[in-house]
């Protein structure tokens, strides 16, 4: 708390990934998310709410459908891109007009943006680029020394970060970065569609979420390299490392997996990874999309 507000960088557990947070009114502690991230200043950040009462003040007159989904899923891993209120500083929201607003169901989360009243700015607790942290120690390991405080809360439980959705004017609901929030929930409150790749963010880069290794998306190792297999149910021989995401078969269990998984085979003594194709919708939807990043092959628009 009193880090927070000595604007200090504070990385906290949400039910997605870890988020390096600071006090989103304050433009220059939300500047050391950038700099310590090694972010670039036009990727806008996520702003964590304390409660839903927030979404009025911090956006300009959202559009109904907004206030519905913020009714249905928070707190929850939805984040909805809404219209900028003046009082968010620009650092914030990278210039932008929109702002990306979320309200987390951590209970660290919660407690904290309780007792500190007021929004947080809070992108994943990772350098620009690489692989979201699930785990504290993730966090300690690659950004350990340049922030204020680590809380440690365990195990992330959705392990891939949160669905973003534009809620504009017309009430079109548009999917910018798939997640645990799957379309078909979303479709009772509106027309659905898919990032058109053309929208700018979340993350234009085109690789994301990537390992120190190279990761290729689906197919066989190529001859002559030591590989690991990011598998999806099934472990195979032939591969120097084996990562299993979903023993049983489970799309939560391997998207919880996923992060901690890639991390296991980023190793200086393999080459590649090879990672097995999730086999359906939904959430394989969204392990998917982070994984063909992390390939530097998105489908679609975005990533960070
Ligand atoms: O689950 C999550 O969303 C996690 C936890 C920590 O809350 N946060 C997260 O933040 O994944 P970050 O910054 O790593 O990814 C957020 C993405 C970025 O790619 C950014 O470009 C996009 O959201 N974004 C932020 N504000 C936006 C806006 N106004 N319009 C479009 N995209 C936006
Ligand atoms: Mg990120």
């Amino acid at each position: 708390m009193q880090a927070l507000r000595g604007g200090g960088l504070v990385a906290i557990p949400t039910e997605t990934v870890y988020g390096l947070a600071a006090d989103a009114l304050d433009a220059r502690a939300c500047s050391r998310i950038f700099e310590v991230k090694s972010r670039p200043l036009t990727d806008p950040l996520i702003v964590h709410v304390p409660d839903p009462g927030w979404l009025g003040r911090l956006a300009r007159r959202p559009h109904p459908v907004a206030m519905q989904l913020a009714e249905e899923f928070w707190p929850g891993p939805l984040t909805l891109v809404l219209p900028k209120d003046p009082r968010v500083p620009d650092m914030v929201t990278a210039g932008h007009p929109t702002v990306a607003i979320r309200m987390s169901a951590h209970p660290v989360m919660h407690d904290l943006l309780r007792e500190f009243a007021a929004p947080v700015a809070a992108p994943s607790a990772n350098r620009f680029g690489r692989i979201s942290p699930t785990r504290a120690e993730h966090v300690r390991d690659e950004l350990g020394a340049s922030i204020d405080l680590i809380l440690d809360g365990g195990p992330c439980e959705h392990g891939i970060e949160s669905t973003i959705v534009i809620a504009g004017e017309s009430g079109v609901l548009q999917i910018l970065r798939p997640g645990p929030i799957a379309p078909s929930q979303l479709e009772r409150f509106g027309r659905v569609v898919g990032n058109d790749g053309l929208t700018p963010s979340p993350g234009t880069m085109k690789s994301h979420y990537a390992p120190g290794i190279p990761l290729q998306f689906g197919g066989s190792p190529p001859p002559g390299l030591r590989c690991g297999l990011l598998a999806w149910s099934v472990s195979r021989p032939g591969f120097a490392a084996v990562e299993v995401l979903a023993p049983d078969g489970n799309p939560r269990t391997a998207a919880t997996r996923l992060y901690s998984a890639m991390r296991a085979l980023d190793r200086p003594d393999l080459d590649l990874i090879i990672a097995d194709p999730p086999p359906g919708g939904g959430l394989c939807e969204a392990i998917r999309d982070r994984l063909q990043r992390a390939a530097g092959q998105p489908a679609s628009g975005g990533g960070d």
